[in-house]
Formats: structure tokens, sequence, C-alpha cells
């Protein structure tokens, strides 16, 4: 069945120190608890190598990769480099990623296959901004996201990959989408799946929830049966923050 997974994203926060004393102290708090679910954090390129040394289950992840396999790409970090750092997992499609850096779904799915070859798990994100809620249209939205990026990929390799659906109005916000809204959001997503691949690989893919998830609310999100966890910003920068979050299963 599918995991269930708390993952954080640093975002552009924590100087290499500081990084580095976040995940050995994250990693020294989990020690000797019992935890219900995978635990991930996507850190700045610059900490995966570092951070690597500090963790023991906790996996790692980055937050980008690039559209192409190695080269003269100037400040571009490709997925083979991020795997030769011992980091499992890429955030690909964050919505910040989309609207400051213009990566379309065609961009994003070129990123899928670069980050599956080199076998780093893709957090892909999808999700809709304010105005296509407001006019009823998310569910269009998050179909042809999900449609033009992943389901070209065989069947083998979309279960390989893991969904967060961050609504874009919830990100940073502190305006969380109720549960009944998060829960309404990734039946569809699984349904969608199921429509191409099938009801067991849709079954088994983890998607998570993201968007002003806090200590207060995640346990009320990951309640809802198609919620499989959470992919968190703000709330992921503290342990104080973050641990009530692991422990919300
Ligand atoms: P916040 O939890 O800070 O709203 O960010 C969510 C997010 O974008 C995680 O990728």
């Amino acid at each position: 069945m599918r995991k269930n997974i708390v993952a954080g994203n640093w975002k552009m926060n924590n100087s290499l120190q500081e990084g580095i004393d976040l995940a050995k102290d994250l990693q020294k708090v989990l020690n000797g608890k019992t935890i219900r679910c995978d635990v991930v954090i996507c850190t700045p390129f610059i900490h995966l190598a570092s951070v690597a040394k500090e963790i023991t289950t906790i996996g790692l992840g980055a937050q980008n990769c690039a559209d192409k396999v190695s080269g003269a790409y100037t400040g571009e970090v490709s997925a083979a480099m991020i795997a030769s750092t011992g980091a499992k997992y890429v955030i690909i499609g964050h919505s910040e990623r989309r609207a400051y850096y213009g990566e379309t779904n065609v961009i994003l799915k070129e990123k899928v296959l670069l980050a599956l070859a080199n076998n780093l798990t893709p957090i892909f994100c999808i999700g809709e901004v304010l105005s296509e809620r407001e006019a009823g249209i998310q569910e269009q939205v998050v179909g042809t996201q999900i449609k033009e990026s992943l389901f070209d990929l065989s069947p083998a390799d979309f279960g390989k990959i893991v969904l967060a659906y961050e609504p874009v109005w919830a990100i940073g916000t502190g305006k969380t989408a109720t549960s009944a809204q998060a829960q309404e959001m990734h039946a569809f997503i699984r349904k969608t799946i199921a429509g191409k691949y099938g009801k067991e690989i849709a079954d088994n893919t983890s998607i998570l929830y993201g968007g002003s998830a806090n200590a207060g609310n995640a346990k009320e999100l990951f309640s809802n049966p198609d919620v499989d966890g959470g992919l968190i910003g703000g709330a992921s920068l503290g342990v104080d923050k973050f641990l009530p979050i692991i422990e919300a299963f």
C-alpha cells in the first residue's frame, strides 16, 4: 500500500551551518521515537552533501533539478549530481518554480524523466491559483498539469512518483485548504490516475497536501482517506514545528 510521507521543503532558507544543525537536531529527536510515516527533508542544493552525513532515517531531497543531462548550462544542477550526494528525492514543478522561473508542463516532463533515470523519486507538485479556484476550474487545471507532465510515463515509472497537491493560494499565506477541500481534490487526483493507470497504481500513489500545513491542522488533514501526508514549507524550518506534524500520523 501507499506510504505516508511528511516532507519538509526548506525553500531558500538556512546557511550551510544552520541547515546542518537543523538536520542533526531533527534526526536526534526522531531517534528512538516510533514514527508512522516516512520523513523527508528537501534542502537547497548547497546543503545536500553535508546534510546527507547527518541523517540516517530521514530521507533527503532537492527542490529542483535541471531539464538537461549535463554540460554547458551555467548555474544548473542535474539529477545525476543530486543523486551523487545521497539524495533520494527531488521536488519537481513547485508552484514557485512554475510562477517565477517559467517552468511549463513540458519542461517539467523532462525533469521527471531525468529524475527517474537517476533513481530519484520525484515529488511532483500540482495546484491551482486563487483565480482558478474562484472560477471553479481547479480540477481542470490540476488534471492538465498531471496529464501533460506525467501521463506519457510507463505504468512502472508512474508508480515511482509522489504527488503533492499544493493550492497556490494556501502556500505561505496562513490560509489552509479546508480538510474537505483537500480530500475532494486528492480524491479527484486519485480518480484521474486510476482512469489512466488503473486502480491498483492509483491506490499505491502517495498524494501529499501542501499549503500552510502546521501542527494545528495536520492531524485533521492527514485523517482524510486520500491525504497521505504533507509537503511542509514554513513549519519545516524548526524541529519544534515540524515534529508535531510528523507525529500527526
Ligand atoms: P508553506 O507550508 O510555507 O505554506 O509552504 C508550502 C509549500 O510550498 C511546500 O512546498
